[in-house]
């Protein structure tokens, strides 16, 4: 169903690999609500998935840019506001990446190259985003900034190792970057807390299939799609919500919540 929420709105969309991608539902959902947008990937994603498929689909262009380096960003940004024809009112940063997980390493044995690769990727490459629409008054006043975030940024989910410190760094920067966005532009920026996913970021995470299904007995509504987060994620776009800023939402199911479900109790004592 469509609302036309975004009629008029003109945006940039990172990360959409496939279509499992959290930010390939939202350029769904962005273009039947009626915004056009530029999709951008790092160069390497642009060979290895199907974005082409997803631009024809919605329109729109895929100008390549890896998000840690600030001239592709400079040389986005600009191309973008030129092909869609002015200043932008919506960006969705869905990028993450840990080099740790990748390559198996414990969190008590971390490579810390790989630590700060990881933490450039999925974390610093956010204020980069924002500084690089900042300095070059790319934004509409209004416009609504939005990244990806996981609760293991508050809680302690083990396996997610690094990725873990590195949401933390994400939602801070959501708060800081957000203050001068709001005094300064009249921009909001919130970072969306998303249940788990099956997706490429998603299932790299060892033990991923176990704690998707943990997620899913302790919320009471049940995890949250990709699609519901592209749908919420509508909404943080839309002039529906020019208040809310300086957040991270969880968007989960009320897993963040709730401290244990019958679902989960009856697994340990067999009994309904
Ligand atoms: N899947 C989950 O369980 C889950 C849960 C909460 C939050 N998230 C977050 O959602 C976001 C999107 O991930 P997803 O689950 O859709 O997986 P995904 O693998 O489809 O998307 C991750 C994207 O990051 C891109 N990327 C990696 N390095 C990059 C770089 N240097 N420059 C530009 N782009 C780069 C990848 O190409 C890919 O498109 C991530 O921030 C992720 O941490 C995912």
């Amino acid at each position: 169903m469509s609302y036309n929420l975004l009629k008029g709105k003109r945006g940039i969309i990172f990360g959409a690999l496939d279509e499992n991608s959290i930010a390939w539902k939202t350029a769904e959902r962005v273009h039947e609500e009626g915004g056009a947008f530029v999709l951008s990937n790092a160069p390497i994603a642009l060979r290895m998935g199907t974005i082409n498929e997803l631009a024809e689909k919605t329109g729109s262009q895929v100008i390549p840019a890896d998000a840690t380096s600030l001239e592709d960003l400079q040389n986005l940004v600009e191309k973008s506001v030129e092909i869609l024809g002015g200043k932008l009112d919506f960006v969705l940063h869905s990028i993450g990446m840990s080099v740790n997980v990748r390559k198996g390493r414990a969190y008590t044995d971390l490579n810390p190259d790989w630590t700060a690769t990881g933490w450039d990727i999925s974390a610093v490459c956010f204020h980069k985003v924002m500084q690089t629409l900042y300095k070059n008054d790319a934004m509409n006043e209004w416009g609504s900034i939005v990244a990806l975030s996981y609760m293991a940024a508050q809680r302690v989910f083990p396996d997610y190792n690094d990725m873990a410190d590195n949401k933390a760094y994400l939602e801070s920067i959501a708060r800081s970057f957000g203050y001068f966005f709001g005094k300064d532009k009249k921009v909001r920026v919130n970072t969306i807390s998303q249940s788990p996913t099956p997706t490429t970021a998603g299932q790299g995470v060892k033990g991923f299939d176990g704690f998707i299904s943990y997620a899913e007995k302790m919320s009471p509504l049940g995890n949250a799609t990709a699609m519901d987060c592209a749908n919420y994620t509508v909404t943080l776009f839309s002039d529906l919500t020019k208040k809310v800023t300086l957040q991270n939402l969880f968007h989960d199911g009320g897993f963040s919540n709730v401290g244990v479900s019958q679902e989960v109790i009856e697994t340990f004592t067999g009994e309904k």
